[in-house]
């Protein structure tokens, strides 16, 4: 006897971003402080990275309570009730539990204590996947409202002294809130990987290292010059791919947000991609620094509260880092 067909959830048109909210710590680090501990200077760091300031997160501000702040910033922006959200997708590389997930503590926290709740581990790509998963459950009538956030705490997981890394990142959060919507404000999704090169960001150890011996805390590390080489060269080719899959010409972008990995790298690809000098280029990388899975939402907001981009303007959004990963698409700004 053949089995009856399962029933299944019905689909909405599209999904879009309804609102956005952030969180930025509130000790603003400068490259002075950082260069106590390495042997750098203000305008190595400026020039090669874009760098001026970061922000480094106290004892009290966690990648929890970060996350928690944009979460109800987005919410409010939004004009959605937290028991309207039906899932939380936290990206972070640097939550230094196994266990439990951020995720369900920052629902219970939102007071969206019902709501399924997951990290996503994509490094700096982080934010774009959750986007793109969220996107995919809005369209497939799995869920409802879903917080998307970005959370980092990247001052826990580097070293401040190793040159290569310890003035590039920074913490903070960014918090979006997507929604069924009858025009798409989410692009396709354009996404990989390369696990072939994950040790070009890595950490140094594993936590058996430290447990079974004297072995030091685990840090983040970088081959600087290899990432910023495949970042240069994949961005434009997957913002290009986004923007095919959309429908959209460059021209047509009122923003350009890639991850802020560096202003360099922000710089070369608007370059290669012909960019309209309406479209405004996200550069929150200087006063914020490298913050990984935050740093999409952070350049948004800061876009969008300098009154530099237009809600309801097109932007494209390029996420990338340690996996290797990327995930790009093109979306309806908030
Ligand atoms: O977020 C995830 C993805 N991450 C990225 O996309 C980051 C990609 N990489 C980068 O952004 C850059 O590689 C860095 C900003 C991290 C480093 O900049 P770089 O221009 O690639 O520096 P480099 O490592 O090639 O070093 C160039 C020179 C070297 O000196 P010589 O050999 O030319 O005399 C280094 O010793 O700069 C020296 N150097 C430094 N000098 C002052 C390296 N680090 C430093 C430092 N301060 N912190």
């Amino acid at each position: 006897m053949t089995a009856n067909a399962l029933r299944t959830t019905r689909g909405q048109a599209g999904s879009r971003i309804l609102g956005i909210g952030v969180y930025r710590p509130a000790r603003v680090v400068g490259n002075e402080e950082v260069c106590a501990r390495i042997d750098s200077s203000d305008a190595w760091i400026r020039r090669r990275s874009g760098i001026v300031t970061r922000r480094f997160a106290g004892d009290e501000e966690t990648v929890i309570t970060m996350a928690t702040e944009a979460s109800v910033k987005a919410l409010a922006h939004a004009g959605v009730d937290a028991a309207a959200v039906s899932m939380v997708l936290l990206a972070s590389m640097s939550h230094l539990e196994q266990a439990p997930a951020a995720a369900p503590q920052v629902a219970h926290l939102i007071g969206s204590g019902a709501a399924a709740a997951t990290d996503i581990g994509a490094g700096c790509a982080g934010f774009c996947h959750a986007l793109a998963l969220a996107d995919s459950l809005v369209r497939s009538g799995s869920v409802g409202h879903v917080l998307v956030v970005g959370s980092e705490k990247m001052s826990d997981i580097i070293d401040p002294e190793d040159r290569g890394t310890a003035f590039l990142f920074g913490d903070g959060a960014g918090a979006v809130v997507v929604g069924p919507a009858e025009t798409p404000g989410i692009g396709p999704v354009v996404w990989g990987s390369d696990g072939e090169r994950h040790r070009l960001i890595a950490h140094d150890g594993s936590w058996r290292d430290t447990r079974d011996s004297s072995a030091p805390w685990p840090v983040l590390r970088m081959a600087g010059p290899d990432v910023f080489r495949w970042a240069t060269r994949r961005v434009p080719e997957v913002s290009r791919q986004a923007l095919d899959a959309a429908g959209i010409d460059a021209t047509d972008l009122a923003a350009f947000i890639p991850h802020q990995a560096n202003a360099r790298i922000v710089d070369s690809a608007a370059k290669a991609l012909g960019l309209a000098p309406h479209t405004a280029v996200a550069r929150d990388i200087v006063e914020s620094g490298n913050t990984s899975a935050a740093s999409i939402p952070l350049a948004m907001d800061s876009l969008l509260s300098q009154g530099a981009a237009p809600s309801g303007g097109h932007a494209l959004l390029v996420g990338f880092g340690a996996g290797l990963v990327h995930a790009a698409q093109v979306v309806t700004l908030p």
